[in-house]
């Protein structure tokens, strides 16, 4: 693909099993043009989501993509991680050397409202961990609002996986959700109906081996880490990656099958803090504000990060 038609976007991630495979994903497709990775607490605190970010960035020869961390606090809330899924790194099983790319010196916020500041409009925000850097953007400058292209957001959906209402996500900072999701952007929302699909069967397993190179192999080191627990406490088949599903809708959005629909922030709720409540059937008569992906194409998705896998040599 000629480079003018990539597809320009901004991870704001929290690395994260899936989180890294969305990076790679994102670093080897012709697609898509990584312009910044910017970090953010959520599966572990977000000097180690960064060092992760960096660690990942190094193995797979993503060397001139800025890095900057973000966040380490959601806006009101205390903050929550996920060891129990991502390990105390957040992002145990393989091993990788201390990286030698260094972090930017400029906050997560801040290079978030520069790149999109200076900006034809052409970016999409790709955020695949708690929202608190991109309501933070959105609040310091406001001007960034029509400057942004798209954002793809994994999070939420019609059930939960940190309560029974709330995925991870939105509920680790359902206060910058809502500031995000009632911001007037044009969004998409990736949420647990749609990842959930995106699981890491043997068979796709065995698929991502035979691919054979050094990045292959990470996420082999990656998948068996991060099954564990759907395999044990869930009863999953393997692990859903979650976040690789952005990236694949911005390489891709033929893949996926999408709603527009109503959707609001619970950030009240006894048993619902951190709901993505979707209207299904219109009753609100309220304009729908994003696009909700309900179906993936799995030969597709699949055949996408197979491919993209064998692109790093
Ligand atoms: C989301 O939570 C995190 O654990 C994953 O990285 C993903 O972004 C899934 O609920
Ligand atoms: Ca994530």
């Amino acid at each position: 693909m000629d480079t003018t038609t990539k597809r320009k976007i901004i991870i704001d991630c929290d690395p994260g099993h899936d989180d890294a495979i969305a990076i790679l994903l994102a670093g080897a497709n012709p697609n898509v043009e990584v312009i910044a990775i910017t970090t953010v607490a959520g599966n572990a605190e977000v000097e180690k989501t960064t060092l992760n970010a960096l660690k990942i960035c190094e193995l797979a020869g993503i060397t001139q993509i800025p890095v900057a961390k973000g966040a380490g606090q959601p806006l009101i809330r205390e903050r929550r991680t996920a060891p129990d899924i991502h390990g105390e790194s957040g992002m145990d099983g393989p091993l990788l050397p201390y990286p030698s790319k260094k972090v930017e010196n400029e906050h997560a916020v801040d290079l978030l409202i520069h790149k999109l500041m200076a900006s034809a409009g052409d970016i999409t925000l790709v955020p695949v961990g708690p929202l608190t850097n991109i309501a933070m953007a959105m609040r310091k400058e406001p001007a960034i609002l029509p400057k942004i292209q798209e954002i793809v957001i994994m999070g939420g959906g019609t059930f939960g996986n940190t309560t029974p209402a709330a995925e991870f996500n939105i509920y680790v900072d359902a206060e910058a959700a809502k500031v995000v999701f009632e911001s007037g952007v044009p969004i998409t929302m990736m949420g647990l109906d749609l990842t959930h699909q995106a699981i890491v069967t043997d068979d796709i397993h065995e698929r991502i081996l035979a691919v054979d190179n050094h990045i292959a192999q990470f996420v082999h080191e990656l998948l068996e880490f991060f099954a564990h627990t759907y395999k044990e406490v869930f009863g999953f088949a393997g692990a859903p990656i979650h976040d690789a599903c952005c990236v694949a809708y911005c390489i891709d959005p033929t893949a996926f099958g999408t709603k527009k629909l109503r959707v609001d922030i619970e950030t009240k709720g006894e048993h619902t803090y951190g709901m993505t409540v979707i209207d299904l059937l219109g009753v609100t008569g309220r304009e729908p504000n994003v696009n909700v992906a309900f179906t993936l194409d799995q030969v597709k998705f699949w055949d996408m990060l197979i491919q993209t896998l064998k692109n790093y040599t």
